[in-house]
């Protein structure tokens, strides 16, 4: 089921983080973007008991807000970046550096050079270019720093967005990772490791216990082909949410059951070796909520149009990447839902369209149209900037307080960045 049964109260009402509409949209005008924190506390708890023994660094492309990178910080999670913007985000959130890992398929000479100098746990290299990069880096500045391989696995795959398998900017190729890494032996690296992020959005258990079962086997085998001490295996994740209201939850349960046996089994050869999840969906999706006003409401040619302040702008998703998030009337959220409509924003194009087709009760200007799911690749994958609108406050609500984490941006600040030449 998707998230939309954690924010009714007792009366049926909606409520985040137990304040209420109205609370929520005191300090700031919509579109918003609004978080709970205690869900965001409950997703990384539920990894937690089902892995106690893993690491889990928190993807911040899923969401880089500071208060909820901070939040997630404090709950013992580590940090997966990839960017220098990322990595400042993640020191400034207060992550221990040696809780860091760098992965990207085009980091600059620059961004390693940031991260060896911070001493980062790990920089995931996809490249011997890149492996020569920090080899060099940290010879100049005279240290050590450790590398985890990642690898673009032959692993059988059949997950909607798979990264492994074919030709890939991704990683080393599983076929020639150790004719190409065998022998390098630069004094500033080394290679404790290998990574392998093989899918998103994975809903199905089985999936992820056989990606498990494949990366550990390729880690111990590489440690011994390529000659490195296995200290760490980051496994990806790629745990899914359910979006659409007939998706299902990925039992991530079940998952760890038979994970955690299996490490079991090998723990002679695993005894100090880190095991980490990078997780970014599954850790905030379910605690956001994109609020947008209704402005208007048309009716043509037999369809019905609902009007608001917050498009594909503001939260681009469901249309770039087709996800049908769950959308609802939040100030009428027990009301029947009896009329079908398509829910659009303020973009001159038509495929600024967040709900196709939804069913909502009767809809009027002034209602508020909220979009779940929303606390991941929403705010950040967006297109802020596409004809000059406001950019989203985001807040983030606990024991009923309301705070604002992001500031609105008004049009007008994106003047202050621009000259007229002469
Ligand atoms: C290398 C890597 N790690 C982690 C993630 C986070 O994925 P998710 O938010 O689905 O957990 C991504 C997403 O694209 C990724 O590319």
């Amino acid at each position: 089921m998707a998230a939309v049964e954690d924010f009714f109260s007792r009366d049926g009402a909606f409520s985040i983080g137990g304040a209420g509409l109205e609370a929520v949209l005191a300090a700031n005008s919509t579109p918003l973007y609004a978080y709970s924190a205690d869900l965001i506390d409950s997703a990384y708890a539920s990894v937690k008991r089902c892995f106690p023994g893993f690491d889990i660094a928190y993807s911040l492309k899923a969401n880089p807000a500071l208060a909820i990178c901070s939040r997630l910080r404090s709950l013992g999670a580590g940090a997966d970046v990839s960017s220098m913007g990322e990595l400042q985000t993640a020191l400034r959130a207060g992550f221990d550096a040696r809780d860091i890992f760098f992965v990207g398929p085009a980091k600059s000479e620059a961004e390693i050079s940031l991260a060896v100098r911070t001493g980062i746990y790990a920089v995931i290299v996809e490249s011997a270019r890149e492996l020569a990069l920090v080899g060099a880096c940290a010879g100049r500045l005279s240290r050590r720093q450790r590398v985890l391989l990642r690898i673009n696995t032959a692993e059988p795959q059949t997950s909607p967005e798979v990264m492994v398998g074919g030709p890939s900017k991704f990683g080393f190729d599983e076929e020639t990772v150790v004719n190409e890494v065998r022998g390098i032996d630069h004094p500033g690296i080394d290679i404790v490791g290998v990574q392998v992020y093989a899918a998103s959005q994975v809903l199905e258990a089985g999936l992820i216990y056989a990606h498990m079962e494949y990366v550990l086997g390729l880690a111990l085998r590489l440690a011994d082909e390529a000659g490195f001490r296995l200290e760490c295996i980051d496994f990806g994740g790629g745990f899914g949410v359910p979006y659409a209201d007939d998706e299902r939850d990925l039992d991530i349960a079940a998952v760890s059951k038979r994970a955690n046996k299996l490490m079991g089994k090998h723990a002679g050869r695993l005894g100090g070796c880190r095991l980490v999840f990078e997780l970014g969906r599954y850790l905030v999706a379910r605690s956001g909520v994109f609020l947008t006003r209704v402005v208007g409401v048309k009716e043509s040619r037999g369809r019905r149009f609902v009007l608001t302040d917050g498009g594909m702008n503001a939260f681009s998703r469901p249309v770039f990447m087709g996800v049908r998030h769950p959308v609802r009337l939040v100030n009428k959220m027990g009301a029947p839902a009896e009329e079908e409509y398509d829910v659009c924003g303020p973009i001159c194009t038509p495929i600024d369209c967040i709900g196709r087709g939804v069913k909502l009760p009767r809809v009027e200007p002034g209602d508020v149209v909220g979009v779940f799911n929303a606390g991941a690749y929403g705010y950040t994958m967006s297109l802020m900037n596409f004809m000059s609108l406001p950019w989203p406050a985001e807040v983030m609500v606990e024991n009923g307080r309301v705070e604002t984490i992001r500031r609105p941006r008004p049009a007008a600040a994106a003047l202050d960045d621009q000259v007229i030449p002469g």
